[in-house]
């Protein structure tokens, strides 16, 4: 049972939740413990507080602290993202940076403020408008959390909007494999997209047929189908998709049709495998092709010496996060769009 010198500590609560034909039915909660008297206790949980009556609980003990990552990792891990989705336009604001590609993508065209802007903030935060006025663009500061939280309350108090929250995501390599059904996959002698050397892997199951091949530069329908989710492909667009010493464009058809695409770049002075632009059709999906995917890009990245990938995944993505939760992707730390009213 839980004492007093566990307040402030992450404790696990099993707490009988009702009586189904006499036997107790049990739910469990996790989080700090923020208070504990003789009759109740307060947990902290991700969905708010929660107070449970101390005749509820049927076990509590303390758990492991979550590692919350250093300043230090989140900085190191928000520029190795900026390299990885390099904008065409860029500009520095002491240590923010300013990115533009013709409109192209929240993260090319928005303000990084991670480090010191070497002036008050209401002044950074003026500068970052007017830099974006100049680029004729809506001003938008991309602020990863807790780090920029004071951002986010100089935003708060301008009235400027937010976008759904952005989990950024990591997890180490190699990834943990996932369940695949049919014979294990071969390495092909070399796969191509649009004549550019890579790697082929068979699928398995429905989509036997299915080859990941990995290229150095994207096809036209590789291109196409970016297009489709990001909305238009300006010219800064295939900057942002190209222009990384280390990237490879997955492709996998099936009956000569486009069906599953990923791109995969390797920065962070070599470190970080970061994976971008998953799709999957929607007939094709849920035959692990997402998977595999992501698979062949991790064989590539500690190919040449990552040693962790990360993501950006939309939360309200539950299909994309349950995806990257099975393979081992936890989340670093989130970050918000925030863009300036009109
Ligand atoms: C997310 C997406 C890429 C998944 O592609 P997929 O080929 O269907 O995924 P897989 O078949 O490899 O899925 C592997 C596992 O991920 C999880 N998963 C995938 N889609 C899921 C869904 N819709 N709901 C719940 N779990 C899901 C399951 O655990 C699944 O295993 P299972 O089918 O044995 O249960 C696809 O839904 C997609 O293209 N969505 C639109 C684009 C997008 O959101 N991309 C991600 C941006 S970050």
């Amino acid at each position: 049972m839980l004492r007093q010198q566990d307040v402030g500590h992450r404790i696990v609560v099993r707490r009988i939740v009702g009586i189904r034909e006499g036997r107790p039915l049990f739910s469990d909660a996790l989080g700090e413990l923020v208070e504990l008297s003789e009759t109740h206790l307060t947990l902290s949980t991700a969905q708010g507080q929660l107070r449970v009556p101390v005749t509820q609980v049927h076990r509590a003990k303390r758990v492991p602290p979550t590692r919350r990552p250093t300043a230090a990792a989140v900085v190191a891990l928000e520029r190795a993202a900026d390299e990885a989705w390099p904008a065409p336009t860029r500009g520095q604001l002491g240590d923010w940076l300013l990115r533009s590609a013709d409109g192209w993508s929240g993260r090319a065209n928005s303000a990084l403020p991670i480090g010191d802007p070497d002036r008050p903030l209401p002044a950074a935060v003026d500068a970052v408008e007017r830099w974006y006025a100049d680029q004729g663009q809506p001003p938008i500061i991309n602020t990863p959390l807790p780090l920029a939280a004071p951002v986010g309350a100089e935003l708060d108090a301008r009235g400027w909007a937010a976008r759904p929250p952005v989990l950024v995501q990591t997890a180490p390599l190699p990834l943990r494999p996932l369940p695949i059904s049919g014979p294990p996959p071969t390495t092909a002698p070399s796969g191509t997209a649009g004549d550019q050397p890579g790697i082929a892997v068979e699928a398995s199951g429905r989509w036997r047929g299915a080859v990941v091949e990995l290229a150095t530069a994207p096809s036209a329908d590789w291109l196409a189908v970016a297009a489709g989710r990001k909305g238009g492909l300006p010219d800064a667009a295939r900057h942002v998709l190209t222009a990384v010493g280390q990237v490879r464009f997955a492709h996998v058809y099936v009956d000569g049709t486009l069906v599953a695409v990923g791109r995969g770049t390797v920065t962070g002075q070599g470190r970080w495998l970061g994976l971008s632009l998953i799709e999957v059709v929607p007939v094709a999906r849920r035959q692990g092709l997402a998977g595999r995917v992501i698979h062949e890009l991790a064989g590539w990245g500690v190919s040449v010496g990552a040693t962790h990938a990360f993501l950006q995944v939309e939360q309200h993505n539950t299909a994309a996060v349950a995806l990257y939760q099975r393979l081992g992707f936890a989340t670093h730390h989130t970050y918000l769009t925030r863009v300036a009213p009109h």
